[in-house]
């Protein structure tokens, strides 16, 4: 007999519930927003602070008993404060994520319909509004209408899919299959592989020309060695955008070779790819619509907040035949009622995950609310910073800039009068340490060919005009006053 008690669940809030909660949890964000302009980067130096303040809540199992949401706010916007600050302007280390706001908003709605989009035929209109979004993808890539893809977590997933996909190519015993790709390519590339079950030595680094580009002569030559030596050469791991430096592979080049050769060809654009909406970026990413496989980071260069990457495949048959599972007999009574009028992909058929997030609100939202022109607007600028950092920085004689950027990372390192390695490095990481010190910026090095290397990278969406020269000037007093002591010395 069904309860006609009316006691409450707990746990199912009404409208009224949800309204109450917002009005509680959106002024704290909306604040935090209002801040956002003002308040700088630095790097936590842990969480014991913040565990020993919130031992209550924070350093415990959740309680039995309810706690009011005010409190609970509180430990989450404390947690927030003891972090790096991601979203701030002053982010220009690594490659910086931004946490666009729209975004958020769609991962809110996405999830209180928490719609079902593994399978089309669940939810064949959030499906079509996320295949919308690959579909657009596909045409700025330049890729055929055959292309599939499928928004992930991350670039690292997407390679990891693009590996599997690549390794279908090969026999049941793929052992002696191996992967091409410069000393400059994301460490998730070798991840992906080991995942994939490749032993560690199926990766070839291919030699760099003076621009970290990969030598395509260098290429060719290790192609055919491995085929003489009984390998099987399977596929070229370009960059389009490398972590380090922003440098892109000459991909028109790589992509003749791979044809040539019959290799699979694929593109890690995920920090460079969206720069395709640039005129700047289209004419240097040329050769990028070649690409039987490309993955791209939309918290990179679509500003969105961390945790969507995408993988697009020339060939969608084969991201499905790479992914799909074997008969779910559970699922039959869904095949029945399969009565799509349009294509429609089953996310959870071409990717690693089956039960998966709503990701393509996340994307949908923002590009629609915004329009692509303010996209791209946005890259424009972060371009035209990086042009004006490349040429501040050439003015300064204690800094050597490693390469004009093709796109929005400037390397450099400050050099040493008598020329010696080891003071360059020194200097260069003492630099970065007292330019973080202010706190309202963050720099962070990387080792170059057994150098030290300080690195701008201009992709946060708040990152402005004004944040970037006092960046130089911070870099100018450092460099000037160093250059000061070092001539009192001798
Ligand atoms: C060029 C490049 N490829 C791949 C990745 C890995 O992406 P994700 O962290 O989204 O998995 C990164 C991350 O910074 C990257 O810069």
């Amino acid at each position: 007999m069904q309860s006609t008690s009316k006691t409450r669940n707990p746990l199912d809030l009404t409208g009224d519930d949800f309204a109450a909660m917002m009005a509680e949890i959106v002024p704290q964000l909306s604040a935090f927003l209002d801040r956002l302009p003002e308040s700088g980067i630095s790097f936590p130096s842990g969480a014991t602070a913040f565990l020993n303040q919130n031992s209550d809540v924070a350093a415990q199992p959740p309680a039995e008993h309810a706690r009011p949401l005010r409190e609970l706010l509180d430990v989450i916007v404390q947690a927030a404060e003891n972090d790096t600050n991601a979203p701030s302007g002053g982010a220009l280390a690594f490659i910086p994520g931004s946490g666009l706001v729209a975004s958020s908003a769609a991962d809110l709605i996405a999830g209180v319909f928490n719609r079902y989009t593994a399978l089309s035929v669940v939810s064949p209109a959030m499906v079509a509004l996320e295949a919308e979004v690959l579909r657009w993808l596909v045409s700025l890539m330049g890729l055929p209408e055959t292309s599939g893809g499928l928004l992930t977590s991350g670039a690292s997933m997407a390679i990891f899919s693009a590996v599997v996909c690549a390794r279908n190519r090969l026999p049941e015993n793929f052992l002696n299959g191996v992967v091409y790709t410069t000393d400059q390519t994301h460490h998730c590339l070798s991840k992906a592989m080991r995942l994939a079950g490749f032993p560690s030595t199926a990766l070839r680094r291919v030699p760099t020309d003076d621009g970290w580009r990969m030598s395509v002569r260098a290429l060719y030559g290790m192609i055919a060695e491995d085929r003489a030596a009984g390998y099987i050469p399977l596929c070229i791991a370009a960059n389009a955008g490398t972590t380090n430096t922003g440098t892109i592979d000459p991909l028109d080049d790589v992509a003749a070779v791979a044809q040539e050769e019959d290799l699979w060809f694929h593109v890690d654009a995920a920090y460079g790819g969206f720069f395709q909406l640039t005129d700047r970026g289209k004419k240097r990413l040329s050769g990028i619509e070649h690409a039987d496989s490309i993955a791209l980071d939309f918290h990179k260069g679509m500003f969105l907040p961390f945790g969507t990457g995408c993988l697009l495949v020339r060939d969608r048959e084969i991201l499905h035949h790479a992914h799909s599972g074997d008969d779910a007999s559970y699922l039959r009574d869904l095949q029945g009622h399969d009565s799509n009028d349009v294509y429609l992909p089953d996310f959870g058929e071409t990717s690693p995950e089956f039960t998966r997030p709503n990701r393509g609100l996340r994307v949908w939202l923002p590009l629609h609310l915004h329009g692509v022109a303010a996209f791209r607007e946005a890259l424009d600028e972060k371009l035209d910073l990086a042009e004006h950092v490349y040429h501040a920085l050439r003015k300064m004689p204690q800094i050597q800039v490693l390469v004009e950027p093709e796109l929005s990372v400037v390397a450099f390192y400050c050099r040493d009068a008598n020329g010696s390695r080891t003071e360059e490095d020194i200097a260069t990481e003492e630099l970065v340490r007292s330019v973080n010190l202010a706190g309202r910026v963050y720099l962070a090095t990387t080792r170059i060919h057994e150098r030290t290397v300080a690195r701008i990278a201009i992709l946060n969406v708040r990152t402005t005009a004004a944040i970037i020269e006092d960046t130089l000037s911070m870099i100018r007093t450092y460099v000037e006053e160093k250059a000061a002591v070092d001539a009192a010395l001798t």
